[in-house]
Order: structure tokens, then C-alpha cells, then sequence
């Protein structure tokens, strides 16, 4: 019989390869009928110029959970001795270099309990796909180094569903009978985790907002009609959120639209897919008379986090899922940041600090630890942890007071010029780091792979008038690191004199 581990595979960094096929675009019609909901898609594939695998020109797709209707390639059905789908993996064998693969599949929603893909939240439905729900509405290379663009289709019920959203900004609708449809298509190529689509009767917050170069943008928060006076605090939040990327990272909102929707059943706390964010009710709602200060703040900063990943995260996405703190610990410090300066900037630090020492201190030091940049995974979905979005942060905030805030703001127009519409890795954000302010930041970047809170002992002596500071580290082992390399840690220190001016 075969152990319970039998199953399990192990992911490596080290055996990353680049995908065999790109995706130029996708076209995506999804049916929604209570039941009986089919998903057709449209995918023109191409081979990677960058593939270097000898041999073998068979395609290979994620899906899971789908029931196979039919598959045409170029238009002709593909014949059934030419492909398998076995361990959610749908292989065809010998594609062209160029073609159209289309797919009829259908799905169950109402059935799907795991909240990942698509499915049904208090009569509504919903997706997540980060990290690799997508697999579960179609078959698709489920990888962030593929980047698509995608013009989306909903179809459903018009009294039920009278509300059909996705990416982008919505080009064409219409109906039929008891049913409408809406088509969205979202001009920027993005991998399929940040794919969304919300079918449902909501409530909407509306209003605009116009960008330093003069685009106006139409703000649409969703939520429940009882809950349409909940949702001020978050527009409002939004709007500030804006107005600063704009000033502090020069960084512009690019769609028509942009929307929130709240749902209450949500595995995480918000989601960032393009143009069409989902929320847990509990990051976006808020009232004077029912949330506290501290709820007020967390709804600022989550719906400040996930606009701000429209930068880090959707126009310069991650390479592989080893490669997520690229975006989350980057957009984590700047919601950090924002915060700070939108409320007491000490308080801030003050709480961000506590946080860490509280939550993922233990983290780092218990069974649980890894590195910001792990070297392996079995399940991606268990590396949403504090020490990839919290630790990550702090290795960014490292870098900001190294390079200084003027490199780092020329650092990073250089990391979103450079890698705008790519898939990257923590090496390339680190490497305009170093570009910029000509440092070599080699040792430093062992923070990414090292594990472990490092110990410090500090003493300090004022001896002839010199004053000496003494600084020894040592990091106890982790599981699976035995051995711990010193880490570069920056300091900032400042000596005041007896009447406490800078000395
Ligand atoms: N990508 C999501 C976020 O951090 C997952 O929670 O915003
Ligand atoms: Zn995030």
C-alpha cells in the first residue's frame, strides 16, 4: 500500500523552466445555469521562443475538476487518441507551433465548497483563483510566467444575476429572453490568477476619480443592499490610495473602471484581481456606528494594499509562486507606508513592529519556518504566511533605508519601467536596488533564503570620548537549515548631546 506522503509532490525553485507554450489571448464565454455551468474558451497558443526542451511538441494544461465536453484545434475536433486528461492534466499531443485550442468544459459551482475558483456565495457568484483556482473553471497553463490578455463573457440569469462583472472594462452586452450577457475585455496580458468574475444582485457605491494625467476612472464598490451604507470609509480610502501612488511612486491607475466587491464567504482577506478586486465583507465594511478606529484603519489599508498590487503584483507579476513575497512583502511596505503617512507615521511603526515581534517572530523560530523566498513547496496555497508578506516587507524596508528614499523611488520607476507586463523574480527587484545606487547587494540577499529571526546581543562603550557600538548575531537553526550565514543588518543611530540636539 502506499504511505499517505505517496501523493505528495514537491515543488523545487531550482527546477523552474520556462513555460513550452505562451498564451497571446484568450477569449472566455461562461454560462452561468444553476447546475450546468459551461465554461468555452479560446486560446491562441504559441511556442516559446524561449523553450529550450528538446523534442516533444505536446501541450500539457491544469484542470481540474472540469468535465470535458469537447476540444477543437484551429476549428477541427482534436481526436480522442491524441489527448488524456488524467491527474488534472490535460496533455494533447503533437500542436502545432501556432494554433487556437479551443474548450467546452462544464463545472459545478454550487457544489464547490473549497472557495477556490468558481463559486456560489450567498446567492451570488464569485471566484478566487490566486494561486491556482483557474484550473478549476477551464484548462490552462495555471502558471504566473504565462500572460494573457483575456475578453470575458458572463451569461446568466437576468432577474438573479442582474450584475455580470470581470476584468477590464465591459465593450458589449445584450439579452436573451430571461438571460443577459455582458462582454469585458482587459487590454493588459495577465496571468491567470488575477482572472475574476462576480455574477449577482448587489448594491453599488458609485464615483469617479481623475488621475494626474487627466484619465477619469469610474469607482463602482459592490456589496449587499443592506449593506450600501458600509462602504463609504473604503471609497474614501480608495480614493487617497490613488492620489498617493501617484505621489509616491509616480504610479497611475491604467483601466476605466475599477471595482471592489464584498463577499462574505472568502478564503483570504482580499483579492486583487485586475480592475475587479474581491473582499471579504470584513476588510471593506465599515460604519461609525459598528466598527472601531482600528477596524477603520484595517479597511484603509486593504483596500490600499490591493490597488497598490496593481503595480506590484499585476503589471510586474511574479515568475513562480517562490517568487510571491516579490509582490506581497513589496505591497505590504508600501500599504505600510501609506498608512504611516495618512495616520500617526510613529504609531504606525509602532503597531507594524508589534506585529511582526508578536506573530511572525514565532513563526520564524517555531516548526513552521521558512525562508521569505522558500526553495520548495508542496502546497502553494499554505504559503500565504506572516514571514512571506510581513518578513518580506521588513527585507524591503532593509533595502529603502539602505539605498536611501531618492535611489529607492529611482530604484523602483526602474523596476516597473523595465518589467512592465512581465513575470520576474526577487533577484530583478533587487538588482534595480543595486543598479541605482551602485551598492552590491549579494550578502544582503541572503535575507530571501535564510530562515530564522537572527538573535543580536548589543553593547555599547564611551570610552576617551569615542563611543562603541558592538553588534553579534546568531541565528539558532530552523528546520531543515542547520547552518546559519550572518546576515546584513542596517543600522540607524543618531548621538544627541546632554541637552538632547543631535551631537
Ligand atoms: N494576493 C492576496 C493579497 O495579499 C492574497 O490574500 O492581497
Ligand atoms: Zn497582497
Amino acid at each position: 500500500m502506499d504511505s499517505p506522503q505517496a501523493d505528495v509532490k514537491t515543488t523545487r525553485l531550482a527546477d523552474y523552466t520556462p513555460p513550452d507554450f505562451l498564451v497571446d489571448h484568450v477569449e472566455l464565454d461562461v454560462d452561468l445555469r444553476d447546475g450546468q455551468t459551461r465554461v468555452t474558451s479560446t486560446m491562441q497558443f504559441r511556442l516559446n521562443p524561449e523553450n529550450t526542451r528538446e523534442g516533444g511538441s505536446d501541450l500539457i494544461l491544469d484542470g481540474e475538476c472540469l468535465a470535458l465536453e469537447s476540444l477543437a484545434i484551429n476549428g477541427e475536433p482534436v481526436a480522442e487518441n491524441r489527448y488524456r486528461y488524467e491527474k488534472d492534466k490535460l496533455t494533447i499531443e503533437s500542436v502545432p507551433e501556432t494554433f487556437s485550442l479551443t474548450s467546452v468544459v462544464r463545472i459545478e459551482p454550487e457544489k464547490n465548497t473549497a472557495l477556490d475558483g468558481l463559486y456560489r456565495s450567498n446567492g451570488m457568484y464569485c471566484t478566487q483563483c490566486e494561486a491556482e483556482g483557474f484550473r478549476r473553471i477551464t484548462f490552462f497553463p495555471d502558471r504566473p510566467d504565462v500572460l494573457a490578455r483575456f475578453t470575458t463573457t458572463v451569461r446568466a440569469d437576468k432577474k438573479r444575476y442582474p450584475l455580470l462583472l470581470s476584468n477590464g472594462n465591459p465593450v458589449e452586452q445584450g439579452e436573451e429572453g430571461d438571460r443577459h450577457w455582458v462582454t469585458w475585455e482587459d487590454p493588459f496580458p495577465k496571468p491567470c490568477y488575477l482572472f475574476a468574475l462576480v455574477a449577482g444582485d448587489l448594491a453599488c457605491l458609485e464615483d469617479s476619480y481623475t488621475t494626474g494625467s487627466g484619465r477619469q476612472v469610474s469607482l463602482r464598490l459592490y456589496a449587499e443592499h443592506r449593506d450600501l451604507d458600509k462602504l463609504d470609509h473604503a471609497m474614501l480610502s480608495l480614493k487617497n490610495a490613488m492620489r498617493w501612488d501617484e505621489d509616491t511612486y509616480g504610479r497611475e491607475y491604467d483601466l476605466d473602471i475599477y471595482m471592489i466587491v464584498a463577499v462574505s464567504h472568502f478564503n483570504m482577506g482580499a483579492m486583487e484581481n485586475k480592475g475587479l478586486n474581491i473582499f471579504n465583507t470584513s476588510c471593506v465594511l465599515a460604519h461609525p456606528s459598528t466598527t472601531t478606529d482600528a477596524g477603520f484603519q484595517r479597511v484603509e489599508s486593504v483596500v490600499a494594499h490591493e490597488y497598490f498590487h496593481n503595480w506590484s503584483g499585476n503589471r510586474v507579476t511574479c515568475r513562480d509562486w517562490f517568487q510571491l513575497s516579490l509582490k506581497e512583502g513589496f505591497t505590504v511596505f508600501r500599504d505600510q507606508q501609506f498608512s504611516a503617512d495618512m495616520n500617526s507615521a510613529a504609531v504606525q511603526r509602532v503597531e507594524n513592529v508589534d506585529f511582526l515581534v508578536n506573530h511572525q517572530f514565532p513563526e520564524d523560530q517555531g516548526p513552521m519556518a521558512h525562508p521569505v523566498r522558500p526553495a520548495e513547496y508542496q502546497k502553494i496555497d499554505n504559503f500565504y504566511t506572516l514571514t512571506i508578506y510581513e518578513k518580506g516587507a521588513e527585507i524591503v524596508r532593509m533595502q529603502y533605508h539602505l539605498v536611501g528614499p531618492e535611489d529607492f523611488r529611482r530604484a523602483t520607476d526602474l523596476y516597473f519601467d523595465r518589467f512592465d507586463g512581465q513575470a520576474v523574480t526577487c533577484d530583478d527587484f533587487v538588482a534595480c536596488m543595486e543598479e541605482i545606487s551602485g551598492r552590491d547587494l549579494t550578502q544582503f540577499k541572503r535575507w530571501y533564503s535564510q530562515a530564522g529571526t537572527p538573535v543580536l546581543t548589543v553593547t555599547d562603550r564611551l570610552e576617551n570620548d569615542r563611543y562603541q557600538l558592538t553588534f553579534r548575531q546568531h541565528t539558532p537553526p530552523t528546520p531543515g537549515q542547520a547552518e546559519k550565514q550572518p546576515l546584513m543588518i542596517p543600522v540607524r543611530l543618531a548621538l544627541l548631546d546632554e541637552t538632547g540636539e543631535p551631537g
